[in-house]
């Protein structure tokens, strides 16, 4: 199939560029490069020996969406595009709530327009709130403390009611959990900019000397060590996803959890990456960040069930791949 990727040029993106490539299926990238780079879209063809057409444009540009459609046959979307820093969206909730609504929103039309009539979306376990764990996706949602958050449970909403109204447009929204790690060629990977909020890439910085040590936040959850627990996912893995929820897409709305099921602590995830590669991380216990709960893990077992799926790669996988494409930064 030939597939639009928003934001392909990004860290799940660009991994799911090259998954969709291996899988035998053509890719055009449509990015405005605000959070990545378009050497990535020159590693994603070379890492899968494959030609993709690139678009640095906006997907809030209307009239950019109708000129890649109306350019090319687009069998599906793979829709990554959007700002995803929770902390910025509390600060800037209006810019979160245009950016990642109205790129939804001017997608689906684009596509109903086109008759294209495969969406998959890349939505968040945030949207399940500090719901009991293993989340399941029949889950009621509760509130996500969060602009970042919201722009999730309503896209999702959005899209499940153009669905509902569009018998022929098919919907799957993916939950992604923590995705960490890098491809094996150590070429593409997790690069924010400025200080990374997400762990894994502040580890990978301390293990290379750019931060000088990690702070946990928190070491009084109701956890097994209290620290945070959560469901680390290799963005390959993930990306694979992607591909089983393409191939399986059939009419109506689906929502999948990409997790591993299993829950891991800060303090594990540091002796995890220690032990992989062989390297010490110092760190300092300091207070609980704001937002941030407890535990999250999933119950992957639906996506295993009806998508064929599942996880292959492993923490010392993870850390391994994420510290490779540190060292090659
Ligand atoms: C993981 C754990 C922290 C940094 C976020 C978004 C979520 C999704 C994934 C987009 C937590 C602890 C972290 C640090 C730490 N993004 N931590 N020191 O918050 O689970 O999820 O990224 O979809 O929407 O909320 O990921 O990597 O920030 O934190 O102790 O410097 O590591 O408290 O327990 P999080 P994270």
């Amino acid at each position: 199939m030939n597939i639009l990727v928003t934001g392909g040029a990004g860290y799940i993106g660009s991994h799911t560029c090259v998954a969709l490539l291996e899988a035998g299926h053509s890719v055009i990238i449509a990015d405005n490069l605000s959070n990545s780079k378009e050497q990535v879209v020159d590693y994603v063809q070379h890492i899968s020996n494959k030609d993709v057409i690139f678009y640095k444009v906006d997907v809030t540009d209307e009239v950019a969406l109708n000129e890649i459609f109306s350019r090319h046959l687009i069998d599906g979307v793979i829709h990554f595009a959007g700002w995803k820093a929770v902390g910025e969206s509390v600060e800037k909730p209006l810019m979160y709530y245009m950016n990642n609504l109205v790129s939804t929103m001017l997608l689906a039309k684009v596509c109903l327009l086109y008759g294209v009539e495969r969406f998959v979306f890349s939505s968040s376990a945030t949207v399940y709130g500090d719901n009991k764990v293993p989340f399941k996706e029949t889950m009621d949602l509760l509130p996500t403390t969060n602009p970042y958050g919201e722009t999730k449970v309503m896209s999702e909403r959005i899209l499940t009611d153009i669905a509902n109204a569009n018998p022929a447009f098919s919907v799957s929204i993916l939950r992604y959990f923590n995705p960490v790690g890098a491809h094996e060629s150590g070429l593409i990977g997790e690069a924010p900019n400025g200080i990374p909020n997400n762990i894994m890439p502040y580890v990978t910085q301390v293990a290379k000397g750019k931060l000088e040590k990690l702070r946990v936040f928190g070491n009084d959850y109701p956890t097994l060590d209290g620290t945070g627990v959560r469901d680390y996912i290799h963005v390959v893995d993930l990306a694979d996803g992607h591909v089983a929820a393409l191939e399986n897409l059939n009419e109506g709305v689906h929502t999948y959890n990409l997790g591993t099921g299993k829950g891991t602590s800060v303090l594990e995830l540091l002796k995890a990456f220690e032990e992989a590669n062989d390297i010490e991380i110092p760190f300092d216990i300091v207070d609980r960040r704001p937002g941030d709960i407890a535990s999250c893990f999933a119950d992957a077992s639906k996506a295993n069930r009806e998508l064929g799926w599942t996880v292959k790669r492993d923490l010392i996988e993870m850390c391994r791949d994420a510290w490779r494409f540190e060292k090659n930064l």
